[in-house]
């Protein structure tokens, strides 16, 4: 790819926002104080969680900078950023989550391989681009199309980034054509977040954005596009993120036998509150987070528990001030997350938990255990914190 110096050592990495939790620094993994998620609805780009599986590429020279489209097409393409930008620009808000979110809460139960996450390796972004169904059409696929004429039906998108896991090739990932195809689906070539030109550390100077499905399908730094017979064969499809039964252990794994994650289920989290809060004396306590659900799924209610689970109340849910959000609603942002709130009064020692339900009646499972995984993936158990009043333990 000329005009692109890569691999970048990390010693180009850029500069980060210093209140960030990082997970580890080389990849560069790290996630905002949970309680910076619910302070905006969209999620500054300073504290969106940042997840890296190698050092981060320097694009320096845009003018010489092209996406290739290549594979089962009539007509291969190079596009500049200029042929890009000149497609109609979309802006979509979509919530981004990768699938390790909450994984140190999973590991506590059983040790699990992977980088460590609390709650907030997830974030709510405004991404303006241009829509993937635009770009194919401009290599002859029409819109809705499952299968190409010489049977592409998988879209992958390679990157420009080197990841020990693909042995120094680049990060990559595929998702069905006819989902790329879907103008509702909304899967778009991104240049902004939230209004910005898209910094490095998100992609510079285009990512993909698959709303909905975990953040692993979004790849950032798009080196090329190929369109497949099957789906992309990468370490990142075939050997991780795919969701094993508690049962599953590494002496017994056999990878061909899940298909890789795509939508992410039903999830929530208190970010108002730390684990453990200690409260002077009993009083009113603001109980607020996020919750979300993949495959434009709205989120139906949000339960708030002051007893671990016996009783609920009801929170209040949002999106933007002064609009009642109703899922399913054509008001309501799809793809993104809902804050909630409830404000509940504190007698003594209590212990907090939120469940959310989407609009297909989905609900976060009670406890870690029946979901434990190897990988430690897709953690959506009931978020539960300990609020301590005074010194009793009750
Ligand atoms: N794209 C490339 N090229 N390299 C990566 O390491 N990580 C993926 C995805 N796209 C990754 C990538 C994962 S696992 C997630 S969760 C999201 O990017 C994170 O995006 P963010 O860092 O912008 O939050």
């Amino acid at each position: 790819m000329p005009g692109i110096k890569g691999p970048s050592e990390y010693s180009r990495e850029p500069t980060r926002h210093p209140s960030l939790v990082i997970n580890s620094k080389q990849p560069f993994n790290a996630e905002p104080p949970r309680s910076a998620l619910v302070t905006s609805y969209v999620t500054p780009v300073d504290f969106f969680y940042k997840r890296n599986h190698g050092p981060i590429p320097v694009v320096d020279d845009i003018e010489r900078y092209s996406v290739s489209l290549n594979g089962l097409i009539e007509t291969p393409k190079e596009l500049t950023m200029r042929d890009i930008r000149s497609l109609p620009k979309y802006s979509v808000a979509a919530t981004l989550q990768c699938a390790g979110n909450r994984r140190t809460a999973m590991s506590k139960v059983k040790t699990v391989k992977g980088v460590g996450w609390g709650i907030s390796a997830i974030g709510n972004a405004v991404w303006g681009g241009a829509k993937l169904a635009d770009v194919l059409e401009l290599v002859g696929i029409p819109k809705f199309t499952a299968a190409t004429k010489s049977g592409g039906k998988h879209v992958e998108f390679v990157s420009i980034d080197k990841c020990k896991e693909e042995n120094g090739g680049p990060y990559k990932a595929s998702i069905p054509l006819f989902q790329a195809t879907n103008p509702d689906a909304d899967v778009l070539l991104a240049y902004e977040m939230n209004g910005e030109c898209l910094n490095r550390d998100h992609g510079y100077p285009l990512r993909v954005v698959v709303p909905g499905v975990i953040g692993a399908r979004s790849v950032k730094w798009l080196d090329s596009i190929n369109i497949l017979a099957n789906e992309c064969q990468g370490f990142f499809m075939q050997k991780d993120y795919k969701m094993f039964p508690p049962s599953v252990n590494w002496d017994n794994i056999d990878w061909s036998t899940r298909r890789p994650q795509m939508d992410f289920p039903v999830q929530s989290a208190i970010c108002s509150l730390e684990d453990l809060t200690i409260m002077k004396q009993p009083g009113k306590v603001r109980v607020s987070g996020y919750a979300v659900s993949g495959g434009g799924r709205g989120i139906e209610r949000v339960d708030v528990s002051m007893d671990g689970g016996k009783t609920w109340v009801e929170a209040t849910r949002y999106q933007k001030p002064g609009i009642s959000y109703v899922s399913d609603d054509t008001n309501s942002d799809k793809w993104a997350w809902v804050l909630f709130e409830a404000t509940v009064d504190v007698p003594h020692s209590v212990e907090i938990v939120a469940k959310a339900v989407d609009s297909a009646a989905n609900v976060q499972p009670e406890s870690v255990q029946e979901i434990w995984n190897l990988r430690g993936v897709l953690n959506t158990s009931w978020h539960q914190v300990q609020l301590r009043v005074g010194h009793s333990n009750l």
